[in-house]
């Protein structure tokens, strides 16, 4: 695996390789690298010809009083994943490198619709800072196709939106979560709990598939099943951002005719803030 932290170094070896007619598969990840990110290194495998990561923590998607200095940092280890499963290239840019005249007055990109509510609205600036530097990573790397995680379910539709709207010829693909045994979704986070509260976390999942197979057998309360259910994770030590039955598509509270449902939940547990969600499909 080449590991590159310079644009200009990197650039045109990959624009070289897409001349000779190879399609680059990109995911963008912050490291601390697990099976979740691997499995996304898989999917885009099975899309191009190239594979490249890129490991960047990102200033700009955290909040003031958020955890950017906290946010585990194991490029070594990272690296080795990446090797065993034949990463061909990661890129390791500095800050320095992706904002060269700081985060606030670089040029920015933002996605207007899907990032008001939900993560949007406890983090008001977090989905700016990932469309832009999405964007970033995008120019420099010029991927055919990525991956995203669907754990984050309303970032992966703020990408697909970007995409989108701005017409880059990229194709936008969103991986499954993975899960740890007791059902808790990976993430990066998850090693700031403790071993009892990884035990409560996993109830996350469970309450998500309880109500998702409500929902499926018909009840269409969804007001009071969402206030059930922050009753219920309350009770289980869950500290709740939100639980959201939404449509999937534009992610706004969910009505009796909406047939592609979202079920998001946000909630500290401890210290980490964890995310997990479902789809219910009631089209059939
Ligand atoms: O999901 C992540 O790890 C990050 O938000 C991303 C997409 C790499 C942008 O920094």
């Amino acid at each position: 695996m080449k590991i590159i932290d310079s644009p200009i170094q990197i650039q045109p070896e990959l624009v070289a390789l897409k001349r000779q007619g190879k399609k680059i598969g990109l995911i963008p990840t912050m490291g601390n690298l697990h099976k979740g990110h691997t499995s996304l290194f898989e999917i885009a495998r099975k899309h191009c010809d190239i594979l490249v990561g890129s490991i960047f923590v990102n200033p700009m998607q955290f909040g003031a009083n958020e955890d950017l200095d906290k946010y585990p940092r194991t490029l070594q280890d990272d690296i080795e994943k990446l090797e065993a499963i034949n990463v061909d290239y990661l890129f390791t840019p500095t800050e320095k490198i992706i904002y060269p005249q700081g985060t606030q007055i670089n040029t920015s990109v933002e996605v207007n619709r899907l990032t008001k509510r939900l993560c949007g609205e406890s983090r008001p600036t977090h989905f700016k800072g990932v469309s832009t530097v999405v964007n970033i990573l995008f120019n420099i790397l010029q991927p055919d196709v990525v991956v995203f995680g669907k754990k984050d379910y309303q970032q992966y539709l703020v990408l697909c939106a970007m995409v989108k709207d701005l017409f880059l010829p990229i194709e936008v693909l969103g991986g499954e979560i993975v899960r740890e045994k007791n059902g808790l979704a990976m993430s990066s986070r998850n090693k700031f709990l403790t071993s009892s509260e990884k035990e409560k976390a996993s109830e996350l999942r469970k309450i998500l598939l309880f109500y998702a197979e409500k929902i499926k057998q018909g009840d269409r309360r969804y007001g009071a099943i969402r206030l059930e259910a922050i009753e219920t994770l309350n009770s289980k030590s869950f500290n709740i951002d939100y639980f959201e039955i939404c449509n999937i598509y534009d992610l706004e509270r969910a009505n009796i005719r909406d047939k592609k449902i979202l079920i998001a939940v946000a909630a500290w547990m401890g210290k980490p803030r964890l995310l997990d969600n479902i789809e219910v499909n009631l089209s059939s």
